[in-house]
């Protein structure tokens, strides 16, 4: 503004934070990020905890390999440094997410603990949850619903996270969920009575 013109709207010269948008949205935007074995229950989980957020008012975004790898990521494959970048990207955008005030479940394999730290360390420890979503591989393998576990047995799929690629447990993640004992509906409402909490401002 020059030559003394005045500003009548001095609001609009504000960039709007997050906070901003968190108070639009009336509530608090973190990072969930489920990690786990391929067949563990990572998007099951969150499809079911997203549902039950938005029943109860909250915006949510899930981020999955299906939205993730089969778009944007669908440069890459399953090398170590091709899942970094998946990673990596994964929180780049679920970091947008938050800042636009909407809480981002992530549900990633994230195999190794550097990976999911990098992604920590990018988003932010206080925005950063991880919740590790615990099944043992023989009951992963028995589920087998997209029968990915026979054919990386059969040697047709390469490099497959608990067959012919490691799988680091998280040493000390916020929650663990062990889906070979709980209930699909228990498994949701642990994890949903988690994030309530967290996500919930002065309603
Ligand atoms: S991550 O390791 O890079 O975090 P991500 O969670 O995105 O993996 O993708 C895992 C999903 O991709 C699995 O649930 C499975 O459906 C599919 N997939 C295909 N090939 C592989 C593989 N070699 N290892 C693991 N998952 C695979």
């Amino acid at each position: 503004m020059g030559n003394g013109s005045k500003n009548i709207y001095p609001v609009y010269d504000r960039l709007l934070k997050r906070s901003d948008k968190e108070m639009l949205l009336c509530q608090h935007s973190v990072v969930i990020w489920l990690t786990g074995l391929s067949g563990a229950g990572k998007t099951t989980i969150a499809n079911g905890v997203e549902r039950k957020l938005y029943n109860e008012g909250y915006l949510s975004q899930i981020l999955d390999g299906d939205n993730i790898r089969d778009k944007i990521n669908r440069d890459l494959g399953f090398s170590k440094e091709d899942r970094r970048l998946n990673i990596i990207r994964a929180a780049e955008i679920s970091g947008l997410f938050m800042d636009c005030g909407i809480i981002a479940i992530n549900c990633f394999i994230s195999p190794s603990r550097d990976i999911r730290q990098e992604a920590k360390n990018l988003i932010g420890e206080e925005n950063f949850f991880e919740i590790y979503i615990n099944c043992p591989l023989e009951i992963c393998e028995k589920r087998d619903d997209k029968r990915l576990y026979e054919r990386a047995r059969s040697g047709d799929i390469k490099e497959f996270t608990g067959i012919s690629s490691p799988y680091e447990e998280p040493l000390n993640p916020s929650l663990e969920i062990k889906t070979d004992i709980l209930s699909i509906e228990d498994s949701i409402n642990k994890l949903y009575n988690f994030i309530l909490p967290k996500v919930n401002i002065i309603r």
